[in-house]
C-alpha cells in the first residue's frame, strides 16, 4: 500500500481530500495510507516557534529548518516501520519542477511518499540539501502554501492506483496519458438547445468513434496546446486524421 505523510501547518485542510471523491474512496479501501505532522509540535523553542524573520530582511517569515527536518524525520521513520525502504521526500514550492503527467508516473511508482508543505515566504535554503529528492510546483503562480499543491500532487497520484477508479472509468483513457489533450464528451439529450451530439456518437460503429475521438484530442490539442504537440512525433494515421480536422474547421 502507497505510504503518504505530509508535514503541514494545516493538516485539517487534508479532509478535502480524504472525505470525497475518488481519494476519499480510496482511503476508505486501503490503496494508501495518509498521515498528517504538523511541525508546530516539533518546535524547539521556549516558544513553540516555527518560523522567525529572514536575515537580509524583507516581508514575511521563513520557516525554520529543525521543526520541520524533525518532522520529516517522524514521518520517514513511519514509513520505514511499515516497510517502505526510501521514501520520497518532495518540497512544494513554485521553484520547484513542474507537474506534468510523466511525473505524476514517476511519483505513483513509489512505495512511500512524504511531502513538505510550506506556509509564510518558503523554508531555510538549508533544509533543501538535506532531505528532499524533489521540489515540485503545480504551475506558476503562488499559492498561500503547499497544501492544496499536495493535495493536488495525492489526488493525481492516487487515481492511477489500481482499484481507486471504477470499472469504467480508466487512468490510461486520461487526457495526457498519450500525449493529447481529451476528445468532447457527449450524454442525453441528443438535441441540447438546438445543438446535436455528433452522429457518429450514435452511430454504433465502434471502430469510427474512436477514431473520431482521437481525430478531435489530436484536433483540439493542435488548437489549444500546440505546444504538447511539438513534444510528441504523429504517425502517418494520426497525421491524416489532423489533417481532416484541419480541413473540416470544426
Ligand atoms: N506553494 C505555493 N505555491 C505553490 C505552487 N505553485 N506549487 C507548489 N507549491 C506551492
Amino acid at each position: 500500500m502507497l505510504q503518504i505523510d505530509v508535514v503541514t501547518l494545516f493538516p485539517r485542510m487534508f479532509d478535502a481530500v480524504t472525505t470525497s471523491g475518488v481519494t476519499g474512496r480510496a482511503l476508505e479501501r486501503r490503496l494508501y495510507d495518509l498521515v498528517l505532522w504538523n511541525p508546530r509540535d516539533f518546535a524547539v523553542n521556549a516558544y513553540r516557534a516555527i518560523d522567525d524573520r529572514p536575515y537580509g530582511g524583507g516581508p514575511g517569515m521563513v520557516m525554520m529548518p529543525e521543526p520541520l527536518e524533525k518532522a520529516i524525520g517522524a514521518a520517514r521513520q513511519r514509513q520505514k516501520s511499515t516497510g517502505v525502504v526510501k521514501p520520497r521526500v518532495v518540497h512544494l514550492t513554485p521553484q520547484g519542477r513542474l507537474l506534468d503527467n510523466a511525473l505524476v508516473v514517476e511519483l505513483t511508482q513509489e512505495q512511500g511518499l512524504v511531502m513538505l508543505a510550506g506556509r509564510y515566504e518558503g523554508v531555510d535554503e538549508r533544509l533543501a540539501g538535506r532531505v528532499f529528492d524533489d521540489e515540485v510546483s503545480i504551475g506558476d503562480y503562488v499559492l498561500s502554501g503547499g497544501e492544496l499543491a499536495a493535495m493536488v500532487v495525492m489526488d493525481a497520484v492516487v487515481r492511477q492506483l489500481p482499484g481507486a477508479l471504477g470499472d469504467a472509468e480508466s487512468a490510461s483513457q486520461d487526457s495526457f496519458v498519450n500525449g493529447l489533450l481529451d476528445h468532447p464528451h457527449y450524454t442525453r439529450p441528443e438535441s441540447y438547445e438546438g445543438a446535436m451530439v455528433p452522429p457518429v456518437l450514435l452511430s454504433g460503429n465502434h471502430a469510427q468513434i474512436t477514431k473520431w475521438r482521437l481525430k478531435q484530442a489530436l484536433g483540439r490539442t493542435w488548437q489549444r496546446r500546440p505546444d504538447l504537440l511539438a513534444k510528441r512525433s504523429l504517425s502517418a494515421a494520426e497525421s491524416v486524421l489532423l489533417e481532416e480536422f484541419k480541413k473540416e474547421g470544426s
